[in-house]
């Protein structure tokens, strides 16, 4: 390669690590500013992602010094990395409802409507979620978007049956007036992703979802899904984390 390429191709990886540096630290401080909700005695629910691994890291300096809560993980990654941050942590089973979860998504939109799972974790996300009087959303404001849909849609499956359960899923597409690809989500070894709880997940393509609750419902309605990404009414605040500062939304 000529050296003028190759000094380019550097300002072009040098760009790219930054831009990626700065989309990291918007996260973090995203993280930061959910931590000011959090108080003594809280039972609090942690989520998964990058997002989320700030805040759990943020979160464990203040148990560090000497902050009293108690965490329930939402994956094994976020358990073991909250362990490794010396946060106490419980199960659902230990614990009543939950006073706070703090997890990222994918998109949010303007009711605070979710698209999660990129990171293979909604099963337990969205049941922690869901044992939580509220529900904080982290995130760089790239995740904000007008209409969901352009991040593929994670549905959770149970192997078996798998096909038949995909042409059902189909079927609920077609009924909430949405259409795309579905993809059966592959690991980094190229094997079948296999969830916490032992399911597969497909990945929809589906562009625009213009009524987002109610293909939650139709999803919910299949025997053979066990969760999907779409978390309807969850959320109640949103810390979006952009260049000129973070912006609080609440769920209108
Ligand atoms: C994990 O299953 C997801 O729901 C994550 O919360 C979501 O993918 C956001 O992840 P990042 O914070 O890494 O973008």
């Amino acid at each position: 390669m000529p050296a003028s390429a190759r000094g380019l191709a550097c300002r072009a990886l040098a760009w790219g690590h930054r831009r990626l540096v700065n989309m990291d630290e918007l996260k973090r401080q995203a993280a930061a500013r959910a931590l000011e909700y959090v108080h003594d005695g809280m039972r609090l629910g942690l989520g998964t992602g990058s997002t989320a691994k700030h805040f759990v890291e943020l979160l464990g300096e203040r148990v560090s010094a000497g902050l009293q809560i108690i965490g329930v993980p939402t994956s094994e990654a976020t358990r073991a990395d909250a362990l490794r941050c010396g946060i106490p942590l419980a199960t659902l089973d230990e614990v009543d409802q939950l006073d706070l979860t703090v997890d990222g998504a994918d998109e949010i939109d303007p009711a605070l409507n979710l698209i999660k799972g990129g990171g293979g974790a909604l099963l337990r996300e969205k049941i922690v979620a869901a044992a939580s009087d509220r529900m904080i959303v982290i995130a760089d404001d790239s995740k904000w978007v007008g209409v969901l849909g352009r991040f593929p849609l994670p549905v959770e499956v149970i192997p078996f049956g798998f096909a038949a359960t995909q042409r059902a899923i189909a079927k609920a597409f077609a009924q909430g007036g949405v259409s795309g690809q579905m993809v059966v989500r592959k690991g980094k070894d190229g094997h079948v992703f296999v969830t916490d709880g032992g399911h597969w997940i497909v990945d929809a393509h589906l562009g625009r979802i213009t009524d987002a609750p109610r293909l939650a419902g139709l999803l919910t309605g299949i025997p053979g899904v066990v969760e999907h990404g779409l978390f309807i009414g969850l959320a109640t605040l949103a810390m979006l984390a952009g260049p000129q500062g973070i912006r609080v939304v609440e769920r209108p």
